[in-house]
């Protein structure tokens, strides 16, 4: 099928936040320990204990943010467990996740520095559920008081001089499900109770706080936070929503049908309606868009292991899980008035993971080449989009075929980001760029036999990014065949 986009010049279209490509790591399954963390004694080459190769990984993807440390373990997390001489430390059990203890060897201390190896902003998400406002307020203090307090002073006995200014605080996580199954009014008033006591002491960086959000579609929790919570006490309501599928079987994911994909792409472009509801919402209450939606977990999640254990939702990423990237990236930054951060769950060997890791070995995802495509889009200007995508019919129901989402950087460089997720046609799509000054352009695609297709130890570059040729551009008019499941980034010359 064909289409046509027009692509505006739009200078009053709002920039593509950097955190939209954002990630999030939990303690969960071998997302930090024997993943991320492999210890500083370990012979796999690390940085305080974080594999190097990851490290790389990460800086490539110039990922702007990483949330840390969940995830409903946040809601068990005790910050203070983490700090100090590591054989001081206690060893918990996580709760959540599978019954495991951890002996705390990753703490405050090795998340924030990591952050700023890589040149993130650290985003920590605060203990509610089973904590208290005095842990979550010396907890602000440790990371962000310089100068002389008990946990500035207790910082520095630890080794650390010099604050690391942490911004970004989630207050809670799903407090309607694993932090607490409270009301969204219960926990509005909680919350104005909890922000009241943030005390940014860093006055330079200020606090930026998030409040627990919305599971999927449940709009009344938005509803309330904005209406019930002072507005002076909050900069983001956060949104957590899957592409959850049920798989029905064990596996790792990949042996799935055209119907299972159909599904998971389904849910995936559900995204578009959710972002659109609550961000109406949001407009009805702050109408000068002053509070951000943050998309705090999102990705594929297959339910292919009975529980968490033995799988702790570990799960292969295939040529599938490159088409949930791509769209759901589209959407962000088509939405980027309101929304204004996205957390890719979860980083490593968790649900829709960058890199897989196997002792020293590590591989890196499909989504993790969609992620270093679109890296192009961060703090660009958004082009808006205008079209009617072509459908992709399957067992008489339909979806939108094509997804696109385009920006101007500071250079006046433009990116354009296109999805054919259809499995079995490939789509023509004719851009109007009549509105700008382009030569050319050069493109890459990440495309693949089947959509089962995946990255292994054995065969880790068998999906990356290739150059892609097939697009004729002329007279502001760029045309280009987009075949079955591939993603498409062009950049002008
Ligand atoms: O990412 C896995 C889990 O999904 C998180 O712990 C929780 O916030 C969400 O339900």
């Amino acid at each position: 099928a064909q289409t046509s986009v027009t692509i505006k010049n739009d200078e009053s279209a709002p920039v593509i936040n950097r955190n939209i490509y954002g990630h999030f790591a939990e303690h969960l399954g071998r997302c930090i320990y024997g993943g991320l963390y492999v210890g500083e004694d370990s012979e796999i080459p690390n940085t305080d204990g974080v594999r190097n190769d990851l490290i790389e990984a990460l800086k490539n993807l110039q990922i702007p943010i990483l949330r840390w440390p969940g995830g409903c373990f946040a809601d068990t997390y005790h910050w203070k467990d983490g700090i100090g001489p590591k054989e001081d430390r206690p060893t918990i059990v996580n709760q959540w996740w599978g019954g495991v203890t951890e002996d705390n060897s990753f703490g405050t201390h090795n998340f924030l520095n990591l952050c700023e190896v890589l040149g993130a902003e650290p985003y920590l998400a605060a203990n509610i559920g089973s904590g208290t406002v005095k842990e979550f307020a010396d907890w602000i203090q440790y990371v962000n008081h310089d100068g002389e307090s008990p946990m500035a002073n207790l910082r520095k006995e630890y080794g650390r001089e010099k604050p690391w200014g942490v911004k970004y605080w989630g207050v809670g996580n799903e407090m309607w499900g694993c932090g607490g199954n409270m009301t969204p009014e219960y926990y509005a008033n909680l919350y104005r109770q909890y922000a009241t006591f943030m005390t940014s002491w860093d006055n330079e960086t200020g606090l930026y706080r998030i409040a627990s959000g919305a599971n999927v579609d449940d709009y009344h929790w938005t509803e309330v936070l904005m209406r019930d919570v002072p507005h002076q006490l909050i900069e983001g309501v956060a949104l957590h929503s899957y592409s959850f599928v049920e798989w029905g079987d064990k596996g790792d994911a990949v042996d799935f049908n055209e119907s299972q994909y159909f599904s998971t792409m389904q849910t995936a472009l559900k995204m578009e309606e959710l972002v659109t509801k609550h961000s109406e919402i949001m407009d009805k209450y702050d109408p000068k868009g002053e509070i951000d939606l943050i998309v705090d977990e999102w990705g594929g999640w297959y339910n292919v292991q009975e529980g968490t254990n033995p799988g702790f939702l570990y799960q292969q990423n295939t040529m599938r899980d490159a088409m949930i990237a791509g769209v759901s990236l589209n959407i962000f930054n088509n939405h980027s008035k309101r929304v204004k951060m996205a957390n890719l769950a979860q980083t490593v060997n968790v649900l829709q993971a960058v890199a897989l890791t196997d002792g020293a070995k590590m591989i890196l995802t499909p989504t993790y080449h969609v992620m270093e495509m679109y890296k192009v889009h961060q703090d660009a200007q958004l082009l808006p989009v205008d079209f009617d995508s072509p459908k992709y019919e399957f067992e008489g129901e339909s979806l939108p075929a094509v997804s696109v989402s385009a920006s101007k950087d500071s250079k006046g460089v433009v990116h354009i980001s296109a999805v054919n997720i259809d499995a079995k046609n490939e789509n023509e799509v004719e851009f109007d760029l009549s509105g700008f000054d382009i030569d050319d352009f050069i493109a890459e695609i990440l495309v693949s036999e089947e959509l089962q297709d995946h990255n292994t130890f054995d065969e880790p570059e068998k999906i990356t990014p290739v150059a892609f040729k097939d697009f004729k551009f002329k007279k502001g008019t760029l045309k280009i065949t987009l075949p079955p499941f591939s993603v498409v980034v062009l950049e002008s010359k």
